[in-house]
Formats: structure tokens, C-alpha cells, sequence
């Protein structure tokens, strides 16, 4: 996808003139988003104060640095669908008219998931759990309402939200329950008969864990075989500083590149805080007592573990970049640390850093980091 050789090699080109004491370095990018121009888009995700334009220094540091956005939680069923009958697209809307007016990638999130939807989407009038065909038919209203308002502007959905359990299995939600496992190919084809165009995403935390990665590529091999319109998979990305390994990383991109998925890493982030003895996880239900032994750098991060930070991004851009024939999208969740919902997950009220730019809005090593791995390993390495 790179456009050539060049736009690798001009980065090196010019930085070895500058040591020669040749001009100028003005031509190495200094964005994310041209950093890897030709590679993927790179996004952030924004939450509701961005969306409305009163976070004004985020909506500059999204213009400047990305070409893509993810909304973090305003088109999730609780919020744009929050009663039977009544919708709510004030913040989408918005969402979507940032997205066009600044010619980002629109990437939406999420149609189907066990979070974030209320308790009456699964009852009826009088309280009684909905049978099957009754279920079916809210989830085909709430995919065609929404992904047929914002038909040819969001360009790709997350149509169904970790439905997998970490040995594999499908999760038993309540859409499992009571639809049964085909809900999943259903929410595909309702998504895809209300946008042909969209691009439609399965999205997971934890498939670099080879259990869980083993059941999305059973469940992706059976979705391809039944010609279920699906086109790719979003790997979350909420990582530490350990886990998941580079290896793990590129085996996992490698491994649905090879089922024909495109791939995205669709939110980003790098805990850098004890994890507080349970194996990482994005389970949003997840709550782990507070404890100040977990949060031990209220006063600023040390230089120590702000450099390993910067490391680790680095390694796994270059991931990304070595697989960018099949990455189509790399995004953060969120766009400074003071924004992140690592601060309170899976402890609430610790002071996190698990983002490129810092609680004052100002890059970290690690965005140098990110800048510096799009230029790829120095010749001859
Ligand atoms: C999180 C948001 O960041 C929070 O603001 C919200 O309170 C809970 O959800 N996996 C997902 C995302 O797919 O939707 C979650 O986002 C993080 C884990």
C-alpha cells in the first residue's frame, strides 16, 4: 500500500543531511496521520465533550494528528437508542459531520453488544423476555435505523462487540440466549442490507491470546463459509506494557489476513499501572477495589517507565507497519491521557498515561516513538 520507496526513504534521507549540516529536516512528517500516509489511517476516539466541540484543545490535536474517528460511546445502543420508539442522534449526528467536514475515515462503534444496550431491548411491554423472531426484529429496526441514516458517510462498523469468551466460546449473552448463535450473522446481514457499502468489522479484546484467537478464526471461517458479509476484524489493542507480545501481535494480524479479513487495531491504548493481579482484560464489568499499591504515579511517570512506554509503542507500530498490507486502521482510544477510560478501568480514580499526548495536551516520547517507527528499520538492519 506504501505509495514507494521513497516516502520511506526520504525520513532517512533528510535526517542524515541534517547531521551533515545540510538545511533543513522540514520534509520528515511530523503527524501521525502522515507519518503513515500510504500505510493506514490513524485514528483517535472521540468522546461526547470533543464531539460537541467543548473540548476545544482535543478537537485541534484530532485535526492536526489524525484521519480517522471512532465515537467512544455515542453510538452505542444506550445512548442513541436509550427507550423503545425514541432515538437520539444529537451527538452521532455531530459525530459524523466532524468526521466529513474535516474529510476523516468514519468509522462507528458498535451495533450489536452485552454492554451498553438497556434492559428493555430484551423485554416486552409487560416485562416478559421477547421470544426469538421478536428479538430479531428490534435488532433489524435498530441496525437499519441507524446504519441506514448515516448510509455512504460511516464508512465502516463494528456490527458485533466481543462475543467471544477467553477459551473461544461464543459468549452467552443475552442475544445468544435468546436468539442463538446465528444472531451474529444476522446482525451482518441486516448491517450490510442497510449500507452495502459499509465495510463491517467483528471487534474483540484478547484474540492475541490463542485460545480466544482460535475461536474468532473458527467463528470467521463459518461466517465466510455461510457468505455472511463480514470484511474484517478489530483487534481492541488495550495493552500493557508486556502483553501482549510483538509476536503475538503480528501471528494474530497474519492469521485473519490469511481467512481474507481486513484488520484493524481499533482502540489502542498501553496500561502502564499494576494490573492488580487479574490476566488483562477489557471487560467493562470488570471492577477491581481501589488501592493506593495500584496507583502509584499520581505526582507524574517516571522517566523510566515514560521510555519503556515509548519503546513499547514503537515495537508495535513497527508490527503494524511490517503488516500494513493487511492494517487497515490503527486507532487510539482516546486522544490524551487526562481523556483515557483507563483511569478508571479496572480501577476507578487512578491517574493513568496510556496515550501519546499528556494531561496538558502535549506529545510524550511515545509519540515520537509512533513518528519514528513509520520511517521502519535504519537500511541494511
Ligand atoms: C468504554 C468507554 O471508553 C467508556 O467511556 C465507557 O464507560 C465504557 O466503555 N471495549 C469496547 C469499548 O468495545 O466500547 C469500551 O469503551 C472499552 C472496552
Amino acid at each position: 500500500m506504501r505509495m514507494n520507496m521513497w516516502t520511506k526513504v526520504l525520513p532517512l534521507v533528510m535526517a542524515g543531511a541534517a547531521a551533515m549540516g545540510a538545511a533543513t529536516t522540514a520534509n520528515a512528517p511530523t503527524t501521525l496521520k502522515d507519518a503513515y500516509k500510504g500505510d493506514f489511517v490513524v485514528g483517535a476516539a472521540m468522546d461526547a465533550g470533543q464531539i460537541a466541540g467543548t473540548d476545544q484543545r482535543g478537537d485541534a490535536i484530532i485535526q492536526a494528528q489524525f484521519n480517522s474517528i471512532s465515537p467512544e460511546n455515542v453510538l452505542k445502543w444506550v445512548v442513541v437508542h436509550p427507550q423503545a420508539g425514541k432515538y437520539d442522534f444529537d451527538l452521532s449526528d455531530k459525530y459524523v459531520a466532524f468526521g466529513m467536514e474535516h474529510h476523516m475515515f468514519i468509522h462507528a462503534h458498535t451495533l450489536i453488544w452485552h454492554n451498553q444496550v438497556p434492559a428493555w431491548v430484551f423485554r416486552d411491554d409487560k416485562g416478559n423476555s421477547l421470544s426469538r423472531d421478536a428479538l430479531l426484529a428490534r435488532m433489524r429496526e435498530h441496525i437499519q435505523t441507524v446504519v441506514g441514516r448515516y448510509k455512504g458517510k460511516i464508512q465502516s462498523w463494528d456490527v458485533v462487540n466481543e462475543a467471544l469468551n477467553e477459551d473461544g466460546s461464543i459468549r452467552q449473552s443475552p442475544w445468544e440466549k435468546m436468539i442463538g448463535e446465528d444472531y451474529i450473522e444476522k446482525a451482518f446481514e441486516y448491517a450490510h442490507q442497510a449500507d452495502p457499502q459499509a465495510e463491517l468489522y467483528y471487534n474483540d479484546y484478547n484474540l492475541e491470546n490463542e485460545a480466544k484467537r482460535k475461536g474468532a478464526i473458527a467463528l470467521i471461517k463459518k461466517l465466510k463459509d455461510e457468505g455472511v458479509p463480514v470484511n474484517g476484524v478489530g483487534l481492541q489493542g488495550h495493552y500493557n506494557l508486556t502483553w501482549p507480545s510483538t509476536q503475538q501481535v503480528d501471528d494474530t494480524i497474519e492469521a485473519f489476513a490469511a481467512l481474507g479479513m481486513k484488520v484493524a487495531i481499533t482502540e489502542l491504548d498501553i496500561d502502564v499501572l499494576p494490573a492488580g493481579g487479574k490476566q488483562p482484560t477489557a471487560d467493562v464489568t470488570v471492577h477491581i477495589k481501589e488501592n493506593p499499591a495500584l496507583n502509584p504515579y499520581v505526582n507524574g511517570l517516571p522517566d523510566a517507565v515514560q521510555q519503556e512506554l515509548a519503546k513499547r509503542y514503537g515495537d508495535l507500530f513497527g508490527v503494524f507497519l511490517k503488516d500494513r498490507d493487511a492494517v487497515e486502521r490503527v486507532t487510539f482510544w482516546g486522544v490524551t491521557d487526562a481523556d483515557s477510560w483507563k483511569n478508571d478501568f479496572p480501577v476507578t480514580g487512578r491517574t493513568n498515561y496510556p496515550l501519546l499526548f499528556d494531561r496538558s495536551g502535549q506529545p510524550k516520547p511515545a509519540f515520537e516513538a509512533v513518528l519514528k517507527a513509520a520511517t521502519g528499520p535504519a537500511p541494511g538492519k
